[in-house]
Protein backbone atom coordinates (compact mmCIF):
# COMPACT_ATOMS: atom_id res chain seq x y z
CA UNK A 1 0.00 0.00 0.00
CA UNK A 2 1.06 3.84 -0.26
CA UNK A 3 2.81 3.56 3.53
CA UNK A 4 4.76 0.88 2.42
CA UNK A 5 5.66 3.00 -0.79
CA UNK A 6 6.45 6.06 1.48
CA UNK A 7 8.79 4.25 3.39
CA UNK A 8 10.94 2.61 0.82
CA UNK A 9 10.42 6.01 -1.10
CA UNK A 10 12.78 7.49 1.18
CA UNK A 11 15.60 4.38 0.44
CA UNK A 12 15.05 4.69 -3.25
CA UNK A 13 18.05 6.99 -5.03
CA UNK A 14 18.55 8.47 -8.51
CA UNK A 15 19.28 5.06 -10.18
CA UNK A 16 16.20 3.54 -8.83
CA UNK A 17 13.93 6.13 -11.06
CA UNK A 18 15.81 5.20 -13.84
CA UNK A 19 15.40 1.55 -13.34
CA UNK A 20 11.59 2.37 -12.76
CA UNK A 21 11.50 4.68 -15.73
CA UNK A 22 12.90 2.18 -17.96
CA UNK A 23 11.05 -0.54 -16.74
CA UNK A 24 8.03 1.66 -17.33
CA UNK A 25 8.86 3.03 -21.06
CA UNK A 26 9.12 -0.49 -21.75
CA UNK A 27 5.84 -2.42 -20.34
CA UNK A 28 4.33 -0.70 -23.34
CA UNK A 29 6.36 -2.93 -25.70
CA UNK A 30 6.65 -5.80 -23.66
CA UNK A 31 4.93 -7.34 -20.58
CA UNK A 32 8.06 -8.73 -19.30
CA UNK A 33 10.92 -6.15 -19.87
CA UNK A 34 14.64 -7.36 -20.74
CA UNK A 35 17.51 -6.65 -18.32
CA UNK A 36 19.04 -5.09 -21.66
CA UNK A 37 16.65 -3.04 -22.37
CA UNK A 38 16.40 -1.56 -18.33
CA UNK A 39 20.17 -1.41 -18.66
CA UNK A 40 20.17 1.31 -21.48
CA UNK A 41 18.36 3.72 -19.03
CA UNK A 42 19.69 2.64 -15.79
CA UNK A 43 23.24 3.81 -16.87
CA UNK A 44 24.64 1.24 -14.80
CA UNK A 45 27.18 -1.69 -15.00
CA UNK A 46 24.67 -5.22 -15.52
CA UNK A 47 25.90 -6.45 -11.57
CA UNK A 48 25.19 -2.83 -10.00
CA UNK A 49 22.18 -2.94 -12.08
CA UNK A 50 21.16 -6.70 -10.62
CA UNK A 51 21.66 -6.49 -7.52
CA UNK A 52 19.70 -2.88 -7.18
CA UNK A 53 16.78 -4.92 -9.37
CA UNK A 54 16.95 -8.20 -6.73
CA UNK A 55 16.47 -5.10 -3.71
CA UNK A 56 13.56 -3.87 -5.50
CA UNK A 57 11.62 -7.01 -6.47
CA UNK A 58 12.24 -7.92 -2.23
CA UNK A 59 10.85 -4.38 -1.35
CA UNK A 60 8.16 -5.44 -4.00
CA UNK A 61 8.23 -2.13 -6.19
CA UNK A 62 8.70 -4.13 -9.02
CA UNK A 63 8.12 -8.28 -10.07
CA UNK A 64 10.40 -10.39 -12.18
CA UNK A 65 10.76 -13.61 -13.96
CA UNK A 66 13.08 -15.96 -15.21
CA UNK A 67 11.10 -17.54 -18.15
CA UNK A 68 11.43 -16.80 -21.24
CA UNK A 69 14.10 -14.58 -20.20
CA UNK A 70 14.95 -12.56 -17.14
CA UNK A 71 12.67 -9.53 -17.38
CA UNK A 72 10.48 -7.31 -14.72
CA UNK A 73 7.32 -5.05 -14.55
CA UNK A 74 6.29 -2.60 -12.34
CA UNK A 75 3.98 -2.82 -9.52
CA UNK A 76 1.67 -0.32 -8.56
CA UNK A 77 3.82 1.04 -5.93
CA UNK A 78 6.81 2.09 -8.30
CA UNK A 79 4.50 3.68 -10.22
CA UNK A 80 3.32 5.76 -7.35
CA UNK A 81 6.99 6.40 -6.54
CA UNK A 82 7.76 7.42 -10.02
CA UNK A 83 4.79 10.49 -10.10
CA UNK A 84 5.58 11.70 -6.04
CA UNK A 85 9.36 11.96 -7.57
CA UNK A 86 8.31 13.93 -10.51
CA UNK A 87 6.26 16.02 -8.03
CA UNK A 88 8.72 16.72 -5.87
CA UNK A 89 11.13 17.47 -8.86
CA UNK A 90 8.66 20.20 -10.45
CA UNK A 91 8.29 21.49 -6.41
CA UNK A 92 4.47 21.02 -7.08
CA UNK A 93 4.79 19.54 -3.15
CA UNK A 94 7.57 18.53 -1.38
CA UNK A 95 6.19 16.38 2.11
CA UNK A 96 3.70 13.57 1.89
CA UNK A 97 1.18 13.65 4.78
CA UNK A 98 -2.04 11.31 5.64
CA UNK A 99 -4.23 9.09 3.96
CA UNK A 100 -7.70 10.59 3.93
CA UNK A 101 -9.58 8.58 1.84
CA UNK A 102 -9.27 5.09 -0.04
CA UNK A 103 -12.20 4.49 -2.54
CA UNK A 104 -12.55 1.44 -4.78
CA UNK A 105 -10.48 3.52 -7.17
CA UNK A 106 -8.49 5.93 -5.42
CA UNK A 107 -6.06 6.12 -2.43
CA UNK A 108 -6.07 10.20 -1.35
CA UNK A 109 -3.59 11.76 0.29
CA UNK A 110 -2.62 15.37 2.15
CA UNK A 111 0.79 16.78 0.81
CA UNK A 112 2.07 19.82 1.50
CA UNK A 113 4.05 22.30 -0.66
CA UNK A 114 6.78 24.48 1.44
CA UNK A 115 5.91 28.39 0.53
CA UNK A 116 8.01 30.14 -1.26
CA UNK A 117 8.71 32.77 1.33
CA UNK A 118 9.48 31.21 4.80
CA UNK A 119 7.77 33.01 6.81
CA UNK A 120 4.60 31.91 5.21
CA UNK A 121 2.75 28.47 5.75
CA UNK A 122 2.89 25.45 3.96
CA UNK A 123 -0.18 24.98 1.27
CA UNK A 124 -2.22 21.62 1.73
CA UNK A 125 -2.96 19.97 -1.32
CA UNK A 126 -5.00 16.89 -2.35
CA UNK A 127 -2.89 13.94 -3.95
CA UNK A 128 -5.35 11.55 -5.72
CA UNK A 129 -3.94 8.19 -6.99
CA UNK A 130 -5.83 6.42 -9.56
CA UNK A 131 -5.96 2.53 -9.11
CA UNK A 132 -8.47 1.84 -11.60
CA UNK A 133 -6.52 -0.68 -13.90
CA UNK A 134 -6.84 -2.62 -10.62
CA UNK A 135 -10.01 -3.15 -9.91
CA UNK A 136 -12.04 -2.47 -12.12
CA UNK A 137 -12.78 -5.11 -14.75
CA UNK A 138 -14.76 -2.98 -16.73
CA UNK A 139 -12.42 -0.47 -17.63
CA UNK A 140 -9.92 -2.94 -18.13
CA UNK A 141 -12.00 -4.79 -20.60
CA UNK A 142 -12.61 -1.28 -22.22
CA UNK A 143 -9.19 -0.12 -22.79
CA UNK A 144 -7.77 -3.68 -23.69
CA UNK A 145 -9.85 -3.04 -26.91
CA UNK A 146 -7.38 0.09 -27.54
CA UNK A 147 -4.30 -1.96 -26.79
CA UNK A 148 -4.13 -4.81 -28.78
CA UNK A 149 -1.60 -7.43 -27.32
CA UNK A 150 -0.55 -4.98 -24.72
CA UNK A 151 -2.78 -6.29 -22.20
CA UNK A 152 -0.06 -6.35 -19.49
CA UNK A 153 -0.08 -2.55 -19.56
CA UNK A 154 -3.82 -2.06 -19.12
CA UNK A 155 -3.25 -0.69 -15.23
CA UNK A 156 -1.13 1.62 -15.90
CA UNK A 157 -3.14 2.46 -18.76
CA UNK A 158 -6.99 2.76 -17.72
CA UNK A 159 -5.39 4.34 -14.60
CA UNK A 160 -3.62 6.96 -16.25
CA UNK A 161 -7.04 7.42 -18.39
CA UNK A 162 -8.98 8.36 -15.49
CA UNK A 163 -6.14 10.91 -14.66
CA UNK A 164 -5.96 12.80 -17.53
CA UNK A 165 -9.86 12.56 -17.93
CA UNK A 166 -10.40 14.13 -14.39
CA UNK A 167 -7.51 16.80 -14.73
CA UNK A 168 -8.76 17.88 -17.42
CA UNK A 169 -12.54 17.91 -16.85
CA UNK A 170 -11.31 20.09 -13.68
CA UNK A 171 -9.70 22.34 -15.56
CA UNK A 172 -12.18 23.13 -18.02
CA UNK A 173 -14.95 23.40 -15.12
CA UNK A 174 -13.37 25.61 -12.34
CA UNK A 175 -13.62 27.90 -11.53
CA UNK A 176 -17.08 28.19 -13.22
CA UNK A 177 -17.94 25.41 -11.27
CA UNK A 178 -17.68 24.82 -7.60
CA UNK A 179 -15.22 22.47 -7.38
CA UNK A 180 -11.35 22.03 -5.94
CA UNK A 181 -8.77 23.70 -8.29
CA UNK A 182 -7.09 21.70 -10.24
CA UNK A 183 -2.96 21.96 -9.19
CA UNK A 184 -0.92 19.61 -11.45
CA UNK A 185 -1.13 16.19 -13.00
CA UNK A 186 1.25 13.27 -13.91
CA UNK A 187 0.92 9.78 -14.61
CA UNK A 188 -2.38 8.09 -12.67
CA UNK A 189 -2.02 10.90 -10.25
CA UNK A 190 -3.87 14.51 -9.89
CA UNK A 191 -3.10 17.08 -7.74
CA UNK A 192 -5.54 19.69 -6.51
CA UNK A 193 -6.97 22.37 -3.71
CA UNK A 194 -8.46 21.04 -0.51
CA UNK A 195 -12.12 20.79 -0.67
CA UNK A 196 -13.70 22.92 1.89
CA UNK A 197 -15.86 21.40 5.10
CA UNK A 198 -16.73 17.57 4.79
CA UNK A 199 -18.29 14.50 2.62
CA UNK A 200 -22.13 15.51 2.40
CA UNK A 201 -23.01 11.87 3.51
CA UNK A 202 -21.17 12.27 6.99
CA UNK A 203 -22.71 15.92 7.75
CA UNK A 204 -26.08 16.59 9.52
CA UNK A 205 -26.91 20.33 7.71
CA UNK A 206 -29.23 22.86 9.39
CA UNK A 207 -30.33 24.23 6.39
CA UNK A 208 -30.80 21.03 3.67
CA UNK A 209 -33.08 23.07 1.40
CA UNK A 210 -30.14 25.81 0.72
CA UNK A 211 -27.65 23.05 0.29
CA UNK A 212 -29.96 21.01 -2.08
CA UNK A 213 -30.40 23.89 -3.98
CA UNK A 214 -26.81 25.11 -4.33
CA UNK A 215 -25.77 21.32 -5.31
CA UNK A 216 -28.41 21.57 -8.70
CA UNK A 217 -27.31 24.88 -9.36
CA UNK A 218 -24.06 23.34 -9.30
CA UNK A 219 -25.43 20.69 -12.04
CA UNK A 220 -27.11 23.19 -14.15
CA UNK A 221 -24.06 25.26 -14.40
CA UNK A 222 -22.37 21.87 -15.51
CA UNK A 223 -24.75 20.76 -18.09
CA UNK A 224 -25.04 24.28 -19.53
CA UNK A 225 -21.32 23.61 -20.53
CA UNK A 226 -22.40 20.25 -21.77
CA UNK A 227 -21.29 18.06 -19.09
CA UNK A 228 -22.70 15.36 -16.88
CA UNK A 229 -20.86 14.21 -13.57
CA UNK A 230 -22.36 10.37 -13.60
CA UNK A 231 -21.13 9.81 -10.28
CA UNK A 232 -22.90 12.07 -8.49
CA UNK A 233 -24.12 11.46 -4.90
CA UNK A 234 -23.68 12.55 -0.91
CA UNK A 235 -20.45 10.90 -1.39
CA UNK A 236 -18.87 12.59 -4.24
CA UNK A 237 -20.56 16.42 -2.49
CA UNK A 238 -18.35 18.63 -0.21
CA UNK A 239 -20.26 21.09 1.90
CA UNK A 240 -19.31 24.21 3.92
CA UNK A 241 -20.23 27.45 5.99
CA UNK A 242 -19.61 28.95 1.83
CA UNK A 243 -21.62 26.29 -0.09
CA UNK A 244 -20.56 23.07 -2.26
CA UNK A 245 -18.12 21.47 -3.59
CA UNK A 246 -18.20 18.68 -6.20
CA UNK A 247 -15.58 16.24 -6.30
CA UNK A 248 -14.74 12.87 -8.52
CA UNK A 249 -14.64 13.99 -12.10
CA UNK A 250 -13.14 11.06 -14.50
CA UNK A 251 -16.66 9.28 -15.31
CA UNK A 252 -18.05 12.35 -16.49
CA UNK A 253 -19.92 12.52 -20.03
CA UNK A 254 -20.59 14.93 -22.41
CA UNK A 255 -24.05 15.59 -23.89
CA UNK A 256 -22.93 13.98 -26.48
CA UNK A 257 -22.79 10.62 -25.06
CA UNK A 258 -25.71 8.29 -26.11
CA UNK A 259 -27.03 7.91 -22.44
CA UNK A 260 -26.58 11.73 -21.47
CA UNK A 261 -30.21 11.99 -20.30
CA UNK A 262 -30.23 8.79 -18.32
CA UNK A 263 -27.02 9.11 -16.37
CA UNK A 264 -28.19 12.56 -15.18
CA UNK A 265 -31.22 11.74 -14.10
CA UNK A 266 -29.44 9.14 -12.22
CA UNK A 267 -27.17 11.74 -10.57
CA UNK A 268 -29.85 14.11 -9.73
CA UNK A 269 -31.72 11.05 -8.73
CA UNK A 270 -29.25 10.25 -5.94
CA UNK A 271 -29.05 13.41 -4.40
CA UNK A 272 -32.93 14.15 -4.39
CA UNK A 273 -33.10 10.18 -2.57
CA UNK A 274 -30.37 11.75 0.18
CA UNK A 275 -32.65 15.06 0.78
CA UNK A 276 -35.26 13.08 0.72
CA UNK A 277 -34.07 10.34 3.16
CA UNK A 278 -32.20 12.53 5.37
CA UNK A 279 -33.86 15.51 5.69
CA UNK A 280 -37.88 14.47 4.16
CA UNK A 281 -37.44 17.43 1.30
CA UNK A 282 -39.24 15.96 -1.51
CA UNK A 283 -39.08 17.67 -4.98
CA UNK A 284 -40.29 16.67 -8.26
CA UNK A 285 -37.03 15.06 -10.83
CA UNK A 286 -39.05 16.23 -13.80
CA UNK A 287 -39.30 19.74 -12.29
CA UNK A 288 -35.84 19.58 -11.15
CA UNK A 289 -34.46 18.32 -14.44
CA UNK A 290 -36.86 20.94 -16.29
CA UNK A 291 -35.24 23.62 -14.43
CA UNK A 292 -31.48 22.16 -15.12
CA UNK A 293 -32.03 22.10 -19.14
CA UNK A 294 -33.51 25.47 -19.15
CA UNK A 295 -31.64 27.82 -20.57
CA UNK A 296 -28.90 25.46 -21.01
CA UNK A 297 -27.32 26.21 -25.13
CA UNK A 298 -24.54 23.72 -25.60
CA UNK A 299 -23.08 23.95 -29.19
CA UNK A 300 -22.92 19.96 -30.19
CA UNK A 301 -20.52 20.79 -32.58
CA UNK A 302 -18.16 22.05 -30.45
CA UNK A 303 -18.98 20.07 -27.82
CA UNK A 304 -17.18 17.49 -30.01
CA UNK A 305 -14.46 19.42 -31.26
CA UNK A 306 -13.67 19.84 -27.54
CA UNK A 307 -13.94 16.31 -26.23
CA UNK A 308 -12.15 14.67 -28.82
CA UNK A 309 -11.54 10.67 -28.64
CA UNK A 310 -9.72 10.98 -25.44
CA UNK A 311 -8.11 7.49 -26.08
CA UNK A 312 -6.35 8.78 -29.39
CA UNK A 313 -5.22 12.07 -27.52
CA UNK A 314 -3.77 10.07 -24.52
CA UNK A 315 -1.83 7.81 -26.52
CA UNK A 316 -0.46 11.04 -28.59
CA UNK A 317 0.69 12.81 -25.19
CA UNK A 318 2.43 9.52 -24.06
CA UNK A 319 4.40 8.76 -27.39
CA UNK A 320 5.44 12.60 -27.04
CA UNK A 321 6.25 11.93 -23.21
CA UNK A 322 7.80 8.44 -24.50
CA UNK A 323 9.99 10.31 -26.66
CA UNK A 324 10.71 13.25 -24.00
CA UNK A 325 11.79 10.56 -21.26
CA UNK A 326 13.96 8.58 -23.74
CA UNK A 327 16.21 11.79 -24.68
CA UNK A 328 16.04 12.25 -20.91
CA UNK A 329 17.37 8.78 -19.70
CA UNK A 330 19.68 8.65 -22.51
CA UNK A 331 21.88 10.89 -21.37
CA UNK A 332 23.50 9.05 -17.89
CA UNK A 333 23.83 12.99 -16.35
CA UNK A 334 20.74 14.53 -16.66
CA UNK A 335 17.40 14.23 -15.21
CA UNK A 336 16.44 12.73 -12.05
CA UNK A 337 17.86 14.91 -9.38
CA UNK A 338 20.44 14.15 -6.81
CA UNK A 339 21.87 10.85 -6.02
CA UNK A 340 21.81 9.82 -2.21
N1 LIG B 1 -10.06 17.71 -3.00
C1 LIG B 1 -10.38 16.97 -1.93
N2 LIG B 1 -10.44 17.54 -0.71
C2 LIG B 1 -10.74 16.82 0.39
N3 LIG B 1 -11.02 15.52 0.37
C3 LIG B 1 -10.99 14.87 -0.81
C4 LIG B 1 -10.67 15.57 -2.02
N4 LIG B 1 -10.71 14.68 -3.04
C5 LIG B 1 -11.04 13.50 -2.48
N5 LIG B 1 -11.21 13.59 -1.15
C6 LIG B 1 -11.59 12.51 -0.21
O1 LIG B 1 -11.20 11.26 -0.74
C7 LIG B 1 -12.34 10.44 -1.02
C8 LIG B 1 -12.13 9.68 -2.32
O2 LIG B 1 -11.95 10.59 -3.39
P1 LIG B 1 -12.80 10.53 -4.72
O3 LIG B 1 -12.31 11.58 -5.64
O4 LIG B 1 -14.25 10.57 -4.38
O5 LIG B 1 -12.39 9.11 -5.33
P2 LIG B 1 -13.14 7.69 -5.45
O6 LIG B 1 -13.31 7.48 -6.91
O7 LIG B 1 -12.20 6.70 -4.87
O8 LIG B 1 -14.46 7.80 -4.72
C9 LIG B 1 -13.50 11.42 -1.08
O9 LIG B 1 -14.71 10.80 -0.76
C10 LIG B 1 -13.10 12.47 -0.07
O10 LIG B 1 -13.43 12.10 1.25
MG1 LIG C 1 -15.81 9.33 -4.70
Amino acid sequence: MIDDTLKIFKELNKKDFRIFAGIELGMRDYEWVPVSEIQRFACMPLDKLNYRLEWLRRKKMVIGTLDPYEGYKLYFEAYDALALHTYVARKTFSAIGVEIGVGKESVVMEVQKEPEMAIADPEIFILKLHREGRTSFKQVKRTREHLAGKEHFSWIYAARLAAAREFDIMQKLWPDVSIPRPVDQNRHTIVMEVAQGSDLFKTKLLDPDWYLDEILRQVKLTYGKGIIHNDLSEYNIFVSEDGIQIIDWPQYVTLAHPHAEELLRRDVENVLNHFSKKYKIHRDIDDVIAEIKTGANVDMDQLRKEFPDEEARLNEEMEREREFAVDELEDCETGFGDEN
